[in-house]
């Protein structure tokens, strides 16, 4: 099924889930790379055009992934413990929310010269009309703490799906995998 039933994730749920997690991985390690090329290398600008890219590319997925959300029914929650529930909630809203604050920082490192991002050379995604001082070393230190924290959540969070999978075998991790 293409929608979330009361039981399980519909095939666009765990389509967004799963291409989002693997760009957001591949970003880490992308970013981590191109902060150490220098100007000389011949990836350097190539590899930041790419981050930057697929970065509004992912904010683009988020929105999406946010409008289908809320259109749609979510699963019911497995069965636990009350404060195990709730942090899984409050868990999968800070993901949420971490996603959209890394990737606005993203944009406010690039766009601190006041130029649009072109995205994959084709889209421009214009700046905004004002700046701060400093913009883009605030930016970038915060878009790196942000880039460590989501990856420290994300891990946690999958520990947690395979801790319902393996241990409590209530099928936490199968339903992000299989709908009906
Ligand atoms: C899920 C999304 C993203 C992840 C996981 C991510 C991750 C990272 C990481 C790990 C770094 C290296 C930080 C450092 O060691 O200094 C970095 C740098 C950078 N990112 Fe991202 N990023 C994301 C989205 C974006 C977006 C949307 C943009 C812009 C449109 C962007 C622009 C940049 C820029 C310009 C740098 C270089 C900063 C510098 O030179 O210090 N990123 N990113
Ligand atoms: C950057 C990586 C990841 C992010 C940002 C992320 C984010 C999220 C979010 C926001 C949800 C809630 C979905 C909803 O709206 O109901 C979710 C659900 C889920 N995620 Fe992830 N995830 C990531 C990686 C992973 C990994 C690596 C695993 C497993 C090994 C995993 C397993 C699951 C499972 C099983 C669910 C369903 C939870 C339930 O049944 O309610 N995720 N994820």
């Amino acid at each position: 099924m293409l929608k979330n039933s009361s039981t399980h994730y519909g095939w666009i749920s765990i389509a967004l889930h799963w291409l989002m997690a693997l760009m957001i991985f591949g970003m880490f390690g992308l970013g981590l790379y191109m902060v150490e090329l220098t100007y000389y290398d011949a990836w350097y600008k190539g590899s930041l055009e790419l981050h930057k890219s697929l970065g509004m590319l992912l904010l683009l997925l988020w929105m999406a992934r946010i409008i289908w959300r809320v259109i749609n029914i979510s699963p019911a929650e497995l069965p636990g413990p009350r404060w195990e529930q709730l942090s899984g909630q409050v868990m999968h809203m800070a993901l949420y929310a971490v996603m959209l604050l890394l990737m606005l920082s993203g944009y406010l490192i690039s766009t601190a010269d006041g130029l649009a991002i072109t995205v994959f050379e084709l889209l421009p995604v214009p700046a905004l009309p004002w700046s701060i001082e400093n913009q883009e070393d605030i930016a970038g230190e915060i878009h790196e703490i942000l880039a460590w924290l989501l990856i420290v959540m994300a891990a946690v969070h999958a520990l947690a799906a395979i801790k319902h999978q393996l241990i409590n075998k209530d099928g936490g991790l199968k339903r992000m995998f299989f709908s009906q």
